[in-house]
């Protein structure tokens, strides 16, 4: 039997219009409960058309809407095949209560890689048209160093302290490989990779079963983006999850959880059985975490708003802990240049206070024997070692070995004078040449 924390002083994000006669968690959990009716709809239905002989009955209503037969060669078929799949996507998404609807209007975009903080306003767009467009016509690493000293200085500086290598800079400089993530709640692995197969190139992600790169990056035209059985997810963002020893029936907490790539991966290892809280300090964010949610049938999850360090009240009260914390986001260099442009050496310090309250309280939620992940998609020692030596110090925090067929940078154990406990060279450092992923890092802790 899983009890579910109550908090009753969070502000729980539901559409404005309900908020009135929220019951704490219950009124959206509720409208989640009504959506799920659908999706499990929708999830025999998308069995349905795998196992379907194209020459069935369901296609033949497909052309018969179309007016013409379509038979023939396998590239009508899966022709045919999509537009049935979109049909019934478009059906599904009019089908779907106001409250769904507008979540998902209010959003631009569905989904997002590791999640990366909010989108810029548009005058910081304007300006960073000039930064994300900055190319260089000569690929040699002198060029490539020459090109992130002149965006940004300081960053060239630090970053040569933590890695100097040209590879370093030339990966860096390399857009990002696409990957996405079979939402298995939704269909099965093997049905949707050969379904995709047909379209796509896939290599698997070697430490992430159900993760794929893909040689595509218009997702919107592929109706299993659409209809949430795969989400486009960083290669190295898959991490966390994996590691965190997820079964159903319990109760995990999400700590900064939008927009929500590795909170439906959590509800994915844990076939929708059991609690996730999943938490972010803003509202913004939150429309965009809870679209994903309903995109991807996630029954199990209640959204809080809150500063992630108000968890540290609620001791021992979780079976397993992400402190996927707000970082500088240089791992997500190779998406976007403007990641490199308004980096600045002040915000680390502000930064690492924050990740130091999060990792703390997520550690106090946390029950005994239970695993807390913490990462960031970012390469400084002070964000990354700095915050987890700050645990084991303050803590009787263990940090575990990951076992993990990832190609790896050795942690820092010594950084601008301050040095690390030995154990943190039990955490993963990556680098972007390591395995050609934005630059990562995670620690596993388990509380004895
Ligand atoms: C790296 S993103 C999280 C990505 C997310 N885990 C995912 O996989 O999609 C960091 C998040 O932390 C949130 N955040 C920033 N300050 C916070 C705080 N004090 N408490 C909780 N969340 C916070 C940001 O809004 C942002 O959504």
């Amino acid at each position: 039997m899983v009890t579910e924390p109550k908090f009753r002083n969070a502000k729980f994000c539901i559409p404005k219009k309900n908020r009135h006669d929220c019951q704490g968690a219950e009124v959206f959990r509720w409208s989640v409960r009504a959506y799920a009716e659908k999706e499990v709809e929708i999830r025999r239905e998308y069995n349905n058309i795998m196992a379907t002989d194209w020459e069935s009955p369901v296609v033949s209503t497909a052309d018969m809407r179309h007016g013409k037969n379509k038979g023939g060669s396998s590239y009508k078929r899966r022709e045919r095949r999509e537009e049935w799949l979109m049909h019934r996507m478009m059906h599904r998404i009019s089908d779907t209560s106001a409250g769904s609807r507008s979540a998902s209007q209010r959003v631009s975009s569905g989904s997002s890689g590791n999640g990366g903080e909010e989108r810029l306003t548009e005058a910081e767009a304007a300006a960073d048209a000039t930064s994300a467009n900055a190319t260089t016509a000569d690929n040699s690493p002198e060029k490539i160093r020459e090109l992130f000293r002149e965006v940004n200085t300081k960053f060239y500086e630090r970053y040569t302290r933590i890695d100097n290598s040209d590879d370093f800079f030339m990966s860096m400089y390399k857009p990002i490989r696409s990957s996405i993530r079979v939402n298995t709640l939704k269909a099965d692995l093997e049905d949707v990779v050969a379904r995709l197969r047909e379209d796509f190139h896939l290599e698997s992600v070697p430490w992430c079963e159900e993760g794929f790169f893909i040689n595509t990056e218009s997702f919107g035209s592929i109706p299993e983006h659409r209809l949430g059985v795969i989400f486009t997810q960083e290669s190295a963002s898959m991490i966390p999850p994996v590691l965190m020893e997820l079964s159903p029936k319990m109760n995990v907490l999400d700590i900064a959880a939008a927009p929500g790539a590795k909170t439906t991966q959590i509800a994915q290892y844990m076939c929708n059985d059991g609690c996730i809280i999943a938490n972010d300090v803003k509202m913004k964010r939150l429309n965009i975490l809870i679209s994903n949610l309903q995109r991807c049938g996630v029954l199990i999850a209640h959204v809080t708003m809150k500063d992630g360090r108000f968890f540290g009240k609620f001791e021992e009260r979780f079976d397993a802990v992400l402190v996927d914390v707000p970082c500088s986001n240089v791992g997500m260099i190779r998406k976007n240049f403007k990641y490199l442009k308004y980096w600045r050496a002040s915000e680390i310090k502000r930064l690492s206070k924050l990740q130091k309250g999060l990792i703390l309280a997520g550690y106090k939620a946390l029950k005994e024997g239970g695993v807390l992940v913490y990462s960031t998609c970012t390469l400084d020692p002070v964000e990354n070692e700095g915050v987890v030596d700050f645990l084991i110090r303050e803590t009787e925090a263990e940090i575990e070995n990951i076992k993990l067929p990832v190609n790896r940078h050795p942690p820092f154990l010594e950084f601008d004078g301050v040095s690390f406990n030995e154990d943190l060279r039990k955490c993963l450092r990556i680098h972007p040449q390591d395995n050609d992923t934005e630059g990562f890092f995670v620690a596993k802790i388990r509380k004895p």
